[in-house]
């Protein structure tokens, strides 16, 4: 997952739920040989061959690893939501980065780090009640914080179906549509805490 600007979100989660929609991916992986594929790792830059950085060590492209402890207790509706064994019901290798490196290719720095080799820290920001801002700082965040609800996300799209669904009724066109950035963070929230996820042959959607 890229690291965006998390501070952009405080205090409006919940303000533009899309109803629908599934999950959330890279934009150059939703194609149909990746999702057939169930492969997510894409070249940094525009060497084909960098994929997930490796020309410049920042990553390699690995089987995702998840728990593979039995399932437990009573739960009965195994292997039908989407986020079982995250991300493996829609890829099984991505890009595993080194270091401080990270991102879906590997591009991006981890939180709290930057630099072009991603080893300078970052100094640390204060968080700002909204009612000490003077009124140019007020108006910069709600300029920053309007600009993220109309700006299409540059590096995700979200899913319109469900993972049995994600190829449409053809097989061949990946259901996904454009979010805002903005939409972008409120849809990972509501994606992770959500009810079960089962499809639409369930009335537990
Ligand atoms: C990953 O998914 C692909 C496509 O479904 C499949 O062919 C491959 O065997 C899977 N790999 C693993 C390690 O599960
Ligand atoms: C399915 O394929 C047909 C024939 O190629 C095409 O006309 C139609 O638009 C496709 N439908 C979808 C939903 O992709
Ligand atoms: C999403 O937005 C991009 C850039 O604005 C545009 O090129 C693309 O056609 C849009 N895709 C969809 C599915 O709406």
């Amino acid at each position: 997952m890229g690291l965006v600007q998390w501070g952009l979100l405080l205090g409006c989660l919940g303000c533009g739920i899309l109803l629908g929609v599934q999950a959330q991916f890279p934009r150059v992986c939703m194609t149909l040989d990746g999702v057939l594929n169930k492969e997510c790792c894409p070249p940094l830059g525009p060497e084909p061959a960098n994929i997930c950085g490796s020309q410049e060590g920042r990553g390699q492209c690995t089987e995702v690893q998840t728990d593979t402890r039995p399932w437990s207790g009573p739960y009965v509706l195994r292997n039908q939501d989407d986020r079982e064994q995250w991300p493996r019901k829609f890829f099984n290798r991505t890009c595993k980065c080194t270091g401080n490196f990270a991102g879906y290719n590997c591009g991006g720095c981890k939180f709290g780090w930057t630099g072009p080799n991603c080893d300078q820290k970052k100094p640390p920001v204060l968080r700002r009640n909204i009612h000490s801002l003077t009124p140019q700082e007020r108006e910069q965040f709600l300029t920053a914080l309007d600009l993220a609800k109309k700006s299409v996300h540059p590096d995700y799209v979200i899913t319109t179906q469900h993972w049995l669904g994600l190829l449409g009724p053809n097989g061949t066109q990946p259901q996904i549509a454009n979010c805002s950035i903005y939409d972008f963070f409120v849809w990972l929230h509501y994606y992770s805490v959500r009810d079960t996820l089962l499809g639409g042959f369930s009335p537990l959607t």
